[in-house]
C-alpha cells in the first residue's frame, strides 16, 4: 500500500456493523418485502423530521413521481423546477405527462432563483413548483412556498440531497435553530433519496414526507399498485389474508425490510455522520478560501453537505475545469461533477427546444464546478491528500498575468 497514490473514490458508503445486523436479522426473519421494519422506518423517521407522515419508497424518483400524482399534477400541466439538478427530477414531472419548466440558478449558490420562479409565475399557467435543495443546502423554500400559496398551487421539496437539513431563516438562538422546519416538511410534500451516496442510504430508497393526511393516503395506495392495504396487513392483519382490493392502476414503488434495516441504523447516526460532513467541508473550506483560483461553495450554518461544490475560476488558470479533472484522476482522486444542467441533455433540448445560453448561471455553473469527496469515511491523511493535490494543480496552472 503506498498511501500517497492509492486511489480515494469518489464516495464510501458509511456502513458499520449495526447497519450489517440490521440486515441480517431481516434475512433471518425471511420477511423480505415491506413489512415492520419498513413501518417502523417511516414511523421513526416522521419523528425525526417532525412530520406526520413519512411513506418508505424504494427510490426518491418514485417518491417523486408519487407526490407529483397525488397533487393533483398531470397531463399536460406545468411544473417549475431547475435545470440545475439530476434527470430524475424532470423525469418525473415527465412520467406524469407534464413539462418540466425550467428556471435558471442563482449566481453564487446553485439554487433555483425565486425571482425567476416568481416571473414565470406571472407569464404561464403553472400546475406546481418542485425546488431542489441542491448539495444540501436550503433553497429559497419558505419564499417559494409562498408563491405557491398565493396562486393555490403545490410545492413539491426535492429533498434528494437534504437530510438533514433544517432550513434556518435568520434565527439567531441555538434554541429556535433547534425548532426551525426540517427541509422536505415546508412544502405540500418532501422526497428524500437513499441511494448509495447520499447522506442516509439504504442502497437504493427514498422517503416521501407530507403533513397531509389526504396526500399520504393517496401515495400509499399508488405505492403498491392501487391496492388499498399494504402486503403487511394482508397476510398479518386481522383481516381475511387473501383479501384486497384494487382502486387504481398504481406502481410497484414499495421499499423491502432490508433496505428499511439499514435505514432505520442510518437513521440513529444521522447526526453523526452530518457532524463528520461538516467537519470536512471546513476544512476544504478554510483552506482552499484562501486561493483566488477557487470560489467556494455557500456555507450556510445549517447544511446536509451532501457535496462540496468547488467552482474554479477558469480566467485564473491555465487549465479547463475538464483538465482539472483528469489531473486529480491521475493523482488517484476521484471526484465528479454535479450536474450537467438538465438543458443540455439531448431529451429535454430537443423536446422543449432549449439552447445552451437559456440558463446562463447553470451553464456558468456547471463549466467551472468540480464535486470533491465528502465522506465520514475520509481519513484525516486522505483530506490532507486531496487538499494538497487540488492547491497543486492549482497553482502549477496559475495565469500570471
Ligand atoms: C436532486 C435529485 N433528485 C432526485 C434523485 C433521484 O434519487 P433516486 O436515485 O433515489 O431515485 C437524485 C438522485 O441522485 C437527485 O440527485
Amino acid at each position: 500500500m503506498n498511501r500517497r497514490t492509492d486511489p480515494i473514490p469518489f464516495h464510501r458508503p458509511s456502513i458499520g456493523r449495526a447497519e450489517r445486523r440490521a440486515v441480517d436479522r431481516v434475512l433471518r426473519s425471511r420477511w423480505l418485502t415491506t413489512g415492520r421494519e419498513t413501518l417502523r422506518f417511516e414511523e421513526e423517521f416522521a419523528e425525526f423530521i417532525r412530520c406526520p407522515n413519512a411513506l418508505a419508497v424504494n427510490s426518491a424518483t418514485a417518491g417523486l413521481h408519487l407526490a407529483l400524482e397525488a397533487l393533483g399534477v398531470g397531463e399536460g400541466d406545468q411544473v417549475i423546477t431547475t435545470p440545475y439538478t439530476f434527470t430524475a427530477t424532470a423525469e418525473a414531472i415527465r412520467h406524469l405527462g407534464a413539462h418540466p419548466r425550467f428556471v435558471d440558478i442563482n449566481p453564487d449558490d446553485f439554487q433555483i432563483d425565486p425571482s425567476g420562479v416568481e416571473a414565470l409565475l406571472e407569464k404561464e399557467k403553472t400546475a406546481c413548483l418542485l425546488p431542489v435543495h441542491l448539495g444540501g443546502a436550503p433553497c429559497a423554500a419558505t419564499h417559494l412556498k409562498s408563491l405557491a400559496e398565493r396562486r393555490h398551487i403545490p410545492l413539491i421539496e426535492d429533498a434528494a440531497h437534504a437530510f438533514p437539513l433544517r432550513i434556518e431563516e435568520g434565527e439567531t438562538s441555538e434554541e429556535s435553530r433547534k425548532a426551525a422546519p426540517f427541509a422536505g416538511t415546508v412544502g405540500d410534500a418532501g422526497v428524500f433519496s437513499f441511494y448509495a451516496t447520499k447522506p442516509l442510504t439504504t442502497g437504493e430508497g427514498g422517503m416521501v414526507v407530507t403533513n397531509s393526511k389526504k396526500t399520504a393516503e393517496r401515495i400509499q395506495i399508488m405505492r403498491l399498485h392501487g391496492i388499498d392495504r399494504d402486503a403487511w396487513f394482508r397476510y398479518e392483519g386481522n383481516e381475511a389474508d387473501w383479501e384486497y382490493y384494487v382502486v387504481e392502476a398504481g406502481y410497484k414503488y414499495n421499499m423491502p425490510d432490508t433496505a428499511s434495516a439499514m435505514g432505520r441504523v442510518q437513521l440513529k447516526r444521522a447526526w453523526e455522520l452530518a457532524q463528520q460532513r461538516k467537519r470536512i467541508a471546513k476544512i476544504y473550506l478554510s483552506r482552499l478560501g484562501e486561493y483566488s483560483f477557487f470560489e467556494m461553495p455557500p456555507a450556510p450554518s445549517s447544511h446536509a453537505w451532501h457535496l462540496f461544490l468547488l467552482r474554479i475560476r477558469p480566467e485564473q488558470l491555465t487549465i479547463t475545469r475538464d483538465e482539472y479533472i483528469r489531473a486529480l484522476s491521475e493523482a488517484g482522486i476521484g471526484t465528479s461533477v454535479h450536474y450537467i444542467p438538465l438543458h443540455l441533455m439531448p431529451y429535454y433540448r430537443d423536446r422543449y427546444g432549449l439552447k445552451p445560453g437559456d440558463f446562463p448561471n447553470a451553464l456558468d455553473s456547471f463549466s467551472r464546478t468540480i464535486s470533491l469527496p465528502l465522506y465520514p469515511e475520509l481519513t484525516d491523511r486522505q483530506i490532507d491528500r486531496i487538499i494538497e493535490t487540488v492547491i497543486h494543480i492549482g497553482k502549477s496552472h496559475f495565469r500570471l498575468s
